[in-house]
């Protein structure tokens, strides 16, 4: 018999945006007898040796010092484990010249579990009924924000503008400052640079313009950097991290080579964070220690945020110069196909402009290709418009060998042709 679950029960049962498609990549995959699939859809992070290598001398370390029995055997604060707060205040104050203290900082059980907090804390229904909401300033953007409200009438995404590039087949989202709008009904900011999907990275003058924006209204803006530097360092273009008294900076240890052990950081104002520790101790007291006792000294050894630009990094701009070598050379010219810029994160974001069937359509024919890559249309949460194109964008992930993403790419090349010369584009719609 199905439980008898409430509305919150209801709505935090399904599974929503990319999970419920990655479900069925997994039953794909576990059913389909004799054909083998090129999966270009992964988000879960390559082991890479060295990084892993860190991990285990950070564990053998952590198990040979007397402080591992406190670690692991005791519970801790809610706000985490001091001495990885330590780490954190010594590595951004020395790097991005700050003067954060103690209280600034809460370690979360990974940080989906933040935007949970976030989400929470800041969006929904207000002590006098009114709805207060998450906004989304650029959308596409990171899909897992579409399901961490348990009131999902609160989540509010923009439409951004849409910026060609000089470079033949290359766009870029843009916020659109003319219609992004935050008013006395906004109650908090999300967005993620660099960008899951997209590999977008908001400009320094686009995320001060989000933030002064916010600034006078006292709404937070919360700043997902979960590919973002000194760790994982999963940018390709320079940037610095934006920090005002409204910017709560969070960071995730899970592309670092770390996602097991669910460690998320949140950086900012000390009201905010003591606000969001409050609800964590309600929902799981704290973030388990082991991860954060050895996180505590690849940060402090200075390790991981080296690491992060001498192993990370490199490997997957390595790997999107194979995509962008292997879409040059293989994607058809005369289709109206456009790669995001690649400026960070681990993904290639498709656009296939007027594409006459819908992207769940084309994610199908890929797989009966025998090439799996993520339809587009899920990292639109929040957007209430109706858009054509988010139906037409696919997400490629830079964590297959290079041989399957060149194989991947040959693939959706020769597909291309025939589903625009197509005539299914009314009834897909
Ligand atoms: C942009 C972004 N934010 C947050 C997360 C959640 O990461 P975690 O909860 O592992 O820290 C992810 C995971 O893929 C992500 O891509």
């Amino acid at each position: 018999m199905p439980p008898s679950l409430t509305q919150f029960g209801t709505q935090m049962s399904k599974l929503t945006g990319v999970r419920a498609i990655m479900k069925d990549i997994i039953d794909t995959l576990g059913t389909t007898q004799g054909q083998s699939f090129i999966n270009l859809s992964a988000g879960n992070p390559v082991i890479l040796e060295p990084i892993a290598q860190l991990w285990r001398d950070c564990t053998a370390d952590l198990l040979s010092s007397p402080d591992y029995s406190e670690v692991v055997c005791r519970y801790g604060t809610s706000q985490g484990y001091q001495p990885l707060i330590e780490a954190i205040i010594q590595e951004f104050n020395q790097r991005y010249n700050l003067h954060l203290n103690a209280r600034q900082i809460l370690i979360t059980p990974g940080s989906q579990a933040l935007y949970f907090l976030a989400a929470n804390a800041f969006g929904g229904y207000t002590t006098e009924e009114k709805l207060k909401k998450v906004v989304l300033p650029l959308s596409p953007d990171y899909t897992g924000y579409g399901g961490v409200s348990l009131t999902p009438a609160s989540l509010l995404a923009y439409k951004p503008r849409i910026d060609l590039q000089d470079r033949k087949h290359r766009f870029k989202y843009r916020p659109d400052f003319d219609q992004l709008c935050f008013d006395s009904q906004t109650g908090c900011v999300i967005f993620s640079r660099p960008c899951n999907p997209t590999g977008n990275v908001l400009t320094d003058a686009e995320v001060r313009q989000i933030v002064n924006l916010a600034q006078p209204l006292n709404i937070p803006v919360f700043i997902d950097s979960a590919y973002g530097p000194p760790f994982p360092g999963l940018n390709y273009t320079e940037y610095q991290p934006v920090f005002a008294p409204n910017v709560i900076h969070c960071m995730s240890l899970s592309k670092a080579g770390l996602p097991g052990e669910r460690v998320g950081i949140a950086i900012g104002d000390q009201a905010i964070i003591q606000a969001l520790e409050a609800f964590q101790t309600n929902v799981c007291i704290h973030s388990g220690r082991y991860g954060q006792a050895i996180a505590t000294r690849a940060i402090k050894s200075g390790a991981l945020a080296q690491l992060s630009t001498t192993v990370i990094r490199p490997y997957y701009q390595a790997k999107l110069n194979i995509l962008e070598t292997a879409l040059e050379q293989y994607f058809p010219d005369n289709i109206p196909w456009f790669l995001h810029v690649g400026e960070g994160a681990i993904f290639g974001w498709l656009w296939f402009q007027n594409l006459p069937i819908s992207d769940w359509d084309l994610y199908q024919k890929l797989k009966a290709a025998g090439v799996l890559v993520v339809p587009g249309s899920p990292f639109f949460p929040g957007l209430q418009q109706d858009w054509q194109h988010i139906h037409e964008c696919i997400r490629i992930s830079l964590t297959a060998t290079d041989a399957e993403i060149e194989e991947g790419i040959k693939t959706i090349a020769a597909i291309l042709p025939k589903v625009y010369s197509s005539k299914e584009s009314a009834k897909d719609r």
